[in-house]
């Protein structure tokens, strides 16, 4: 698949999605949000791809934000459909993506691009990111999901902090806050990223994608975590990588899920 804004490679059962806009810091306008959606879909129901990266082109920025050119004459109206339509398209997509997302934050990561970051399933950083949601400096509040899930990263207090000064963390501090799990040097993100979706894909992609609906379920409305995850506990005796997985320990050898 040929993208104008992003690149999308498949390697090994890791699929790498590069935001490709590097002279504009990797903005993400309205086209960009379009193609990450065919890419995550088209990689989710790949079944050769076990772990999705996604990163950004060159060595300044992940992300530095929504494009602001595109919505600087936006109206009321015009505005909440930009943050309906994009926390829809991209950011609950990726949330709830069955295929585990590793963000690889390569440079800034702000406003929506903290917000990608925070939508995957976990973030690793280079040592010169930094990371902000500094959309109150424009006047506006984060709008694809930063308000609710920076909170739940980093606590309530860190997160109004954050978001009322508009200011940047930088890799280690936002490692001190969870919000970021490894801090790398840069020329070794990609690689070290790989190194965790390796571990990742030795063991059952389904259990994996049923792990990520009950870890889910605790951050959604009305929904029992507890009894979303005894629900997938015991769907997961029905499958055939549960067959393999425990014949594979009693056997003394190691499994070869078939991700069934
Ligand atoms: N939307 C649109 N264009 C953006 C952008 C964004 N969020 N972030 C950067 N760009 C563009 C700049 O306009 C500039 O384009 P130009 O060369 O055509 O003028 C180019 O990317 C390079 O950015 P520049 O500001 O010159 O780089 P810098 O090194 O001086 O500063 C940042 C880097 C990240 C501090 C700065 O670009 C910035 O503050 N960006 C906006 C961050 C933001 O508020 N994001 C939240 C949006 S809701």
């Amino acid at each position: 698949m040929n993208y104008e804004n992003i690149l999308a490679e498949k390697d090994n059962g890791i699929g790498l999605i590069t935001i490709n806009r590097p002279t504009k810091l990797n903005a993400l306008n309205r086209a960009t949000i379009l193609e990450l959606n065919e890419a995550f879909t088209a990689f989710n129901t790949d079944k050769a791809v076990k772990v999705i990266i996604v990163t950004g082109s060159g060595e300044k920025a992940f992300v530095a934000g929504a494009d602001i050119a595109e919505f600087a004459d936006f109206n009321e109206e015009e505005g909440e459909k930009l943050a309906a339509l994009g926390q829809e398209l991209l950011f609950d997509l990726v949330q709830n993506l069955g295929t585990p997302v590793i963000a690889a934050i390569n440079g800034f990561a702000l406003g929506g691009g903290l917000e990608l970051a925070m939508a995957a399933h976990f973030r690793v950083a280079s040592d010169n990111a930094k990371m902000g949601l500094p959309e109150v400096s424009l006047g506006v509040i984060p709008g694809y999901g930063g308000t609710q899930r920076l909170p739940q990263l980093v606590g309530k207090g860190r997160a109004m902090e954050m978001i009322m000064t508009a200011g940047m963390a930088n890799a280690e501090e936002a490692k001190t806050y969870g919000l970021v799990n490894h801090v790398v040097p840069q020329a070794e993100l990609i690689d070290f990223c790989k190194g965790i979706a390796a571990k990742i894909m030795k063991n059952s992609s389904v259990a994996i994608a049923n792990a990520i609906k009950a870890i889910n379920a605790n951050y959604e409305d009305g929904v029992n975590g507890y009894n979303t995850e005894i629900r997938a506990f015991g769907e997961s005796f029905g499958t055939a990588d549960f067959k393999e997985g425990t014949t594979a320990f009693l056997e003394k050898r190691k499994a070869e899920f078939p991700g069934e």
